[in-house]
């Protein structure tokens, strides 16, 4: 008998106890013993990915005080307009709002910056050298951020990307690299042009959120949707409350069939984000969220800020069992 259970993905690295996307929350992931290690993924002025959640860097770097006079008409300062050197002189700390405070106050204090911005191959050369030297073997999960915005500023990113994965040996490694983007166009790219074998998992937002200004998220949920999606992808990465809404008047959980659409059509189903300090409406622990995804909804994996929290559940309500 096999035993299967969903896969955690560190969500930013273990970005619940250290500053998402620094090498420390990456280390930490990997010693919690995550699956896979996310990056969010976007280029410098001389075209290096670095690892960095945002377009900008003024949310989660002290760019503003580094170099004051470098932001562009709206405010803000974008990696584009960094090279690599310069990024080099920044410090990361805790993701702080637009009020300066922290978005999390309970988390990592949010005025250290105890270390800096990776590159994408530093950070796959720390979780190579750690699969070596530890007796746990954790994968990458990589999303390319703004691809199209990208594309406006002259730069390639799927193609960057891919480049540092062939570079540091990952290239092939199927079973233990994602590829993630929000926009298809990015997917589409490095299926069919770049023709890479790894696996790639479409993003789906919300489209109020304005993720890409791009793609119509409603219509890619829809059964055509799925079907289109089927063509290039090998799973969707939903918005957790995109499988489940909330409570009834009675308290009982109300699940969509997104997830079982998904997986009729072959696809994978990773949603995101679960974290312990910002549960969903309805939900009243971290172990019922994790029950509800895993049991209810027998998705294939998550995304979470609490590795080790989310890898224990996982045993624990790994009901999936075949002869
Ligand atoms: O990539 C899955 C999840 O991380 C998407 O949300 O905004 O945290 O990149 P975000
Ligand atoms: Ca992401």
């Amino acid at each position: 008998m096999t035993t299967e259970r969903p896969i955690i993905i560190a969500h930013r690295g273990a970005s619940a106890y250290l500053p998402e996307h620094t090498l420390p929350a990456k280390a930490m992931a990997h010693a919690l013993k995550a699956d896979f290690i996310e990056q969010d993924v976007v280029l410098t002025a001389d075209g290096v990915p670095i690892v960095l959640h945002d377009i900008h860097l003024d949310s989660t770097t002290n760019v503003a005080t580094v170099f004051p006079d470098r932001a562009r008409e709206d405010g803000r300062f974008y990696a584009i307009d960094f090279t690599l050197a310069e990024i080099r002189q920044l410090r990361a700390h805790e993701r702080r709002g637009a009020d300066g405070k922290a978005v999390f106050p309970e988390r990592f204090p949010a005025m250290e910056g105890l270390s800096g911005v990776p590159t994408l191959a530093e950070e796959i050369a720390l979780i190579d050298g750690l699969n070596r030297s530890s007796d746990h073997c954790a994968g990458i999960y990589v999303e390319m951020k703004g691809s199209a915005f990208h594309h406006r500023e002259g730069h390639d990113l799927p193609a960057a990307v891919l480049k540092v994965l062939q570079d540091s040996g990952w290239a092939e490694r199927r079973d233990l690299v994602f590829l993630q983007s929000f926009e298809p166009e990015a997917l589409r790219q490095l299926k069919y042009e770049h023709k890479t074998v790894l696996p790639l998992i479409q993003l789906i937002a919300e489209n109020a959120w304005d993720e890409t200004g791009l793609v119509d998220f409603d219509k890619l949920r829809s059964d055509e949707g799925l079907d289109a999606v089927a063509q290039y992808a090998d799973g969707i990465g939903p918005w957790l409350m995109q499988l489940y809404t909330g409570v009834d008047d009675r308290g009982v959980p109300q699940l969509t069939d997104l997830a079982k659409r998904a997986q009729e059509r072959g696809l994978l189903v990773h949603p995101y984000t679960f974290r312990a300090d910002q549960l969903p409406p309805g939900i009243e622990s971290f172990s019922e969220l994790h029950r509800l995804f895993f049991q209810d909804l027998q998705v294939d994996g998550v995304f979470s800020d609490f590795p080790d929290r989310s890898r224990a559940l996982s045993l624990k309500f790994s009901a999936r069992t075949s002869p």
